[in-house]
């Protein structure tokens, strides 16, 4: 079963995408985000700082959910279990990643943008999928047609939005919250 996921995006209606390379910057966008009340991070594992940027937002922002995304294959998981992380983000999915997190102790989201993927997911017991990049595969149109194919399925959308579109999107029934990083430009 995919556990947890959907208490983790119930808790954030936004989701911070976050790519930082130093611990200085680390700090920084922290507090830009607690500043503006968000409680959550997806940090990115784009850059070599990443997992120690996640084991210092672990330790001393306790009030921050960290997510982990960009995760592509189950190599990087091991690591990420030993930090403790909050949850997991994929920018797709594979048999093999699906595979192996399911039955783990992490919540984790893949990503599905065609009804085919969605229906793979459907078929190993997945029902929420980050929809990514949002803006490229449909955006708002691409939802709402999905909320009649698909009534049992909740995306978190990322990609292309923005302080103005993110509304609109979390204003979808089968859109539990929105990604993206508008939030700290
Ligand atoms: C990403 O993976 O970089 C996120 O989707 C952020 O996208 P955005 O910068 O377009 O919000």
């Amino acid at each position: 079963m995919q556990h947890g996921i959907d208490q983790v995006l119930a808790k954030h209606s936004m989701i911070p995408v976050v790519t930082v390379n130093s611990k200085e910057e680390t700090d920084i966008v922290m507090n830009r985000l607690l500043e503006q009340n968000i409680h959550v991070a997806e940090i990115t594992l784009r850059t070599e700082y990443a997992l120690t940027a996640i084991a210092h937002v672990k330790k001393n922002y306790p009030t921050i959910d960290v997510g982990v995304g960009t995760v592509i294959s189950i190599g990087q998981v091991a690591p990420l279990v030993d930090l403790g992380v909050d949850f997991i983000v994929s920018p797709g999915a594979t048999m093999d990643l699906i595979t192996h997190l399911k039955d783990g102790t992490i919540p984790f989201i893949p990503g599905a943008v065609t009804p085919s993927e969605i229906m793979s997911g459907l078929e190993m017991g997945l029902t929420t999928f980050k929809f990514f990049p949002a803006n490229l595969f449909g955006g708002i149109d691409a939802l709402k047609a999905y909320g009649q194919v698909f009534p049992a399925v909740k995306f978190c959308p990322t990609g292309g939005i923005n302080g103005t579109t993110h509304s609109d999107y979390l204003a979808l029934s089968n859109v539990i919250s929105v990604g993206g990083s508008w939030m700290l430009k």
